[in-house]
């Protein structure tokens, strides 16, 4: 079976062809970075118009690189949310033609759903159940996954997502976005222990997120610096910022394995490709006895081969040849993990 996939939610437009859940014959990605360094994330708008002008070119080469016309494609699937509802509409629009025009069915993808499973894309891959850390530019959550289309939210962040705290800060540094990349880079060359930032555990029991408070305390640190005359030590700030994100998601990651007794953690999302992040999960989830996966960089961050996998796990009960289908900002809900009795 031939999947097309489509990703625009946010500042890639990508498409990917996938042969029967396993072999990716090819994976296009044409990033908007340049359109939006200038003004420190990504302006709607601008994205909108960007995914408009590459959608064609993009999903036109993804079928050339993989040698396929779309009479050979079986299914067609599109990321409909969360994201820019701009952006969405495009990718969406676009697939709903294409199905329309040569009668090929679609689904509808939720991009988180794309990024739990994106670790499907490699060699090794994970029995079910498990439990998937998702960080990323929108969403810091962590899932309980037991089959490829079941998931349970167990802790979601309540305010900044990872990633967004990485482009924030960066920003305040007066480096480039996108930030995670940059600040990992700078990290290298500083001390982690070099400044205290707060860890947000919130209750003792809680496996929810928040980032707001050390991206806070960044901020008053090179105040601090500043109203002194100093200049602040960017690699240690980096470094010691990095340090405190990854120390809170990877215990609260470890936290809820042993909670649910699956053995296994996935990490998946932008903030997934973190050399840090991957390091200390990894050592940690050994540690206690967890195998540990995550996709190679390429495939955490976003692209549409990750929207064609998990397209074509759901493909069966879900695709259509009706154009109702509309797109959604946020997702309208996973079910909440409860531990059994
Ligand atoms: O998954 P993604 O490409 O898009 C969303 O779904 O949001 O994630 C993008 C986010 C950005 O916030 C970016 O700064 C972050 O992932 N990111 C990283 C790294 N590479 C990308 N954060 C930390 N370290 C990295 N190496
Ligand atoms: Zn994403």
């Amino acid at each position: 079976m031939l999947i097309l996939g489509i990703e625009s939610s946010c500042d890639e437009t990508a498409a990917a062809v996938l042969e029967d859940g396993t072999k990716l014959l090819s994976n296009i990605i044409n990033s908007q970075i340049d359109v939006h360094k200038k003004y420190g994330g990504v302006v709607p708008e601008l994205a909108s118009r960007r995914h408009i002008e590459d959608i064609y070119p993009v999903v036109h080469e993804a079928l050339a690189q993989a040698n396929v016309t779309l009479d050979r494609i079986d299914g067609l699937a599109v990321t409909r949310g969360p994201g820019l509802i701009g952006s969405l509409l495009v990718g969406l629009s676009f697939a709903k033609a294409l199905s329309f025009v040569k009668k090929i069915p679609y689904v509808g993808v939720d991009h988180m759903a794309g990024h739990l499973l994106s670790v499907f894309l490699e060699e090794s891959k994970p029995d079910f159940p498990f439990v998937a850390l998702v960080a990323s530019g929108g969403h810091s959550t962590i899932f309980y996954v037991s089959d490829p289309v079941t998931f349970h939210v167990m802790g979601r962040t309540l305010d900044d997502a990872a990633g967004e705290a990485f482009d924030k800060v960066a920003k305040l540094l007066g480096l480039e976005y996108p930030g995670g990349p940059v600040i990992s880079r700078m990290a290298k060359t500083g001390d982690a222990k070099a400044i205290h930032f707060p860890r947000a555990w919130l209750s003792r029991e809680s496996l929810d997120f928040s980032f707001s408070g050390v991206k806070t305390a960044v901020v008053n640190c090179v105040h601090r610096n500043n109203l002194k005359g100093i200049l602040p030590n960017v690699p240690d700030i980096c470094a010691s910022f990095q340090e405190a994100v990854v120390d809170v998601l990877v215990k609260k990651t470890i936290r809820a394995v042993r909670l649910t007794g699956a053995q296994r953690i996935v990490l998946a999302g932008g903030v997934a490709a973190n050399e840090r992040l991957r390091e200390v999960m990894r050592e940690s989830g050994n540690r206690e006895g967890f195998e540990v996966f995550m996709p190679s960089p390429e495939f955490c961050t976003d692209n549409a081969a990750m929207i064609a996998l998990a397209g074509y796990y759901s493909f069966e009960n879900a695709s259509t040849l009706t154009y109702d289908m509309d797109v959604y900002s946020r997702s309208p809900g996973f079910r909440q993990w409860h531990k059994m009795a």
